[in-house]
């Protein structure tokens, strides 16, 4: 289990009388580490913060104030890159799809543009003439992580197969686009880094074909326990082999054992198991129901003994389970957990569904506690219905 900052953890008990709940906190010490550690492991690259891990404002200001640029996956993404300060050409604009509508949204004012087939190429040069682009590579690679998450299998809808990259790089530049290099993004919570460098060996294999580039981007995907120095000399080598700068689009590593989603206990209940209701559920972090993801769990109050528990959420699925047989001190009503490495892809994935308000988003800076969100209002949940 990833401890968390004896500071941090104290702020946490401290909010609970200060704060509604269930809140999402994240401590900003612990964001700012996993920057560091990033830029030791790879001094030469430059990072994208993958925003769609958490987007909030605040936290983007200030991991722009550390260097880094922004990677976003629709139109609102970029524009709220650009709301928190980020230049045009700080930005990354990745995905499938790119409407004429987002297109044009950003003509005057286009991000970087990752190409991601053929149709989305001829698009992107009609409606954001000479845009500065990289071409997503499809390496066509399985990599152990859950199969949601694995982009860069060939049977994905991601980026285009290595065979047709010579081909599409040369109609970029043919209508005009100014192509800066590739892109490849092999999935996330990746732990093994032969994923990785398999995943180089494909680009490298395209050198011939390719030519030197400007820009290599490696994308994300870094697994909390992912070996970064295993990656670094073949990163290194992949560049020079280039003439290319390295760009990478960490997410989950930054934020996601920075991140606790904090919920009080509201009943019991026996069936053929032992259940705590919890005021928090799949609305509020989606992740163990959408693709089983694991969090662990830390009492937040005081308690003698122990009881293996599963906790429920209030939705009237049988799948809005956030953990199951975790052991806990018996709580009383209105006690606390902590749902820990919430950070990433929690609040962001937060949905409304049953008229859930979005949770309020704490930021601790090491001093006290920042609003980086406040609680939905509830009369927001039918704001804009005739
Ligand atoms: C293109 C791209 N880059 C970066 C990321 C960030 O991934 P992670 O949060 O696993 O680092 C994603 C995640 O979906 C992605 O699709």
């Amino acid at each position: 289990m990833s401890a968390l900052n004896p500071g941090f953890l104290q702020a946490l008990k401290e909010a609970l009388a200060l704060y509604p709940t269930p809140f999402y906190a994240y401590d900003w010490t612990r964001v700012r580490e996993g920057v560091e550690r990033l830029k030791r492991a790879f001094p030469k690259a430059r990072l994208f913060y993958a925003l769609k891990a958490n987007p909030r404002l605040g936290l983007l200001r200030r991991l722009r104030a550390l260097g880094l640029g922004a990677e976003a996956v629709s139109l609102g993404e970029v524009l709220r890159a650009y709301r928190a300060g980020f230049l045009p050409e700080e930005v990354l604009w990745n995905g499938p799809v790119k409407t004429e509508e987002a297109l044009k949204a950003l003509q005057a004012s286009p991000p970087l543009v990752v190409l991601d087939s053929e149709g989305d190429l001829l698009r992107v040069a009609r409606l954001l003439p000479g845009a500065k682009v990289l071409l997503r590579v499809n390496p066509d690679l399985p990599v152990a992580t859950h199969p949601h998450l694995a982009t860069g299998r060939g049977e994905s809808q991601f980026g285009v197969l290595p065979e047709e990259v010579p081909r599409l790089l040369a109609l970029a530049r043919e209508r005009g686009l100014r192509v800066l290099g590739l892109h490849l993004h092999l999935g996330s919570k990746l732990e093994d880094p032969r994923d990785f460098l398999e995943g180089y060996r494909v680009l490298e294999g395209l050198f011939p074909e390719v030519g030197p580039v400007e820009v290599l981007d490696l994308g994300g995907g870094f697994g909390l326990g992912l070996d970064l120095k295993a990656l670094r000399e073949a990163m290194e080598a992949l560049a020079r082999l280039y003439g290319a700068e390295v760009f990478l689009e960490p997410g989950r590593y930054l934020v996601a054992q920075a991140g606790v989603l904090v919920a009080r206990v509201v009943g019991w209940k026996r069936t053929r198991r032992n259940y705590l209701l919890l005021e928090a559920g799949m609305t509020t972090l989606l992740r163990p129901a959408l693709y089983g993801a694991f969090h662990p769990v830390l009492p937040l109050y005081e308690g003698e003994g122990e009881e293996v528990y599963d906790l429920a959420g209030p939705a009237c699925e049988a799948g809005d389970v956030l953990a199951r047989g975790v052991a806990l001190p018996p709580p009383k009503e209105g006690d606390a957990l902590a749902f820990l490495e919430a950070g990433a892809y929690g609040a962001s994935m937060a949905l409304s569904y049953l008229d859930t308000p979005r949770p309020l988003e704490l930021l601790w800076t090491g001093e006290g506690f920042e609003v980086l969100r406040r609680r939905e209002p509830l009369e927001a949940l039918w704001e804009g219905e005739a």
